[in-house]
């Protein structure tokens, strides 16, 4: 049984959809949900849908009864110390003698520096340390992180960040770190490995997205960087909470870093193909 936890997310959905079109019988899937009924639809397909809260240690324990594997996605919430959260599902699994426990890490893992990665360091330290056969999945950045607010560029004829013009992001759809993790849960353990650094093939700069949009949308959409503190000032005029704004703004400063450009092909090779160029999630994302 394959137990995926935040099972109502984007990933998470996605995942369990990979998991049944590779021909994982549903009732050998287990969507553990903070909100059991937002995943009416995974239990109509036959996916056994449990209470699992990261918060409610008791209810994270008796969703893993029985699991075989668990897929641990990280937790939404970038304020919070996500690791104690995170630490409910690692010890549950631990008690449920799992024989995998798989993690939605971030790019570079115990090496990235950006404040975003400090609960995904102290997590992975977490799950090495609790002796459970485990991968860690370092996903790198969702190409849609940048493709579902172009609205708001076209509206303004730019795309206004902190990262320099130059600054690479090597992203991927979410679908296709779903489609990733959901091969490693199927994978022979003679074939898996512990650590993938997931990214898109293509490192494309920030002015590069700009080009794209504005080729694709028929007019000039430039790319502006301003100050951190612009930045910053930007987001939370358009609602994003100081504390988030923070960590938006501290990762184009990574991004100018080169933390998230890296491209050693291991994505693609999980799923068996080339990832989706930016021009395809330009293409959906501005499609009238
Ligand atoms: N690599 C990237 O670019 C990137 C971007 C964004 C996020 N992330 C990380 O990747 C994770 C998955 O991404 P996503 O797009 O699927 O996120 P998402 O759509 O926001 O889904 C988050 C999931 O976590 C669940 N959740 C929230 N609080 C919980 C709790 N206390 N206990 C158990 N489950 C809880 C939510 O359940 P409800 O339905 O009850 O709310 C939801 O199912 C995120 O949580 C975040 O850590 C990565």
């Amino acid at each position: 049984m394959i137990v995926i936890t935040g099972a109502t997310g984007r990933l998470g959905r996605l995942v369990i959809a990979k998991l049944l079109a590779a021909g994982v019988p549903a009732d050998d899937v287990v969507a553990a949900a903070r909100t059991p009924e937002r995943a009416a639809d995974l239990a109509e397909r036959g996916v056994r849908v449990r209470h699992a809260d990261y918060d409610k240690p008791e209810s994270v324990a008796t969703a893993l009864a029985g699991a075989d594997a668990v897929l641990l996605v990280s937790a939404p919430d970038p304020t919070r110390a996500r690791e104690e959260q995170h630490r409910a599902v690692i010890d549950a699994a631990v008690d449920a003698k799992v024989g995998l426990l798989a993690y939605t890490s971030i790019l570079g893992g115990d090496r990235a520096t950006l404040r975003l990665a400090d609960a995904h360091r102290a997590t992975e330290a977490l799950v090495r340390e609790s002796g459970l056969d485990h991968v860690m999945l370092r996903n790198g950045w969702y190409t849609e992180n940048y493709t579902e607010h172009l609205a708001v560029a076209l509206e303004h004829g730019a795309i206004v960040r902190s990262a320099s013009p130059e600054a690479r992001v090597a992203s991927a759809a979410i679908e296709e770190y779903a489609e990733a993790a959901a091969a490693v849960l199927t994978a022979k353990e003679t074939d898996r490995r512990s650590v993938y650094e997931l990214s898109g093939d293509t490192a494309w700069t920030m002015a590069g997205l700009a080009e794209e949009v504005s080729r694709q949308a028929g007019r000039t959409v430039e790319y502006r960087q301003v100050s951190p503190e612009e930045h910053r000032a930007i987001l939370v005029g358009a609602g994003v909470p100081g504390a988030v704004a923070d960590l938006l703004v501290d990762s184009d400063a990574a991004t100018d870093r080169g933390e998230l450009a890296a491209t050693p092909g291991e994505l693609s090779r999980l799923i068996g193909r080339a990832t989706a160029p930016l021009a395809d999630a330009v293409a959906a994302a501005i499609r009238p």
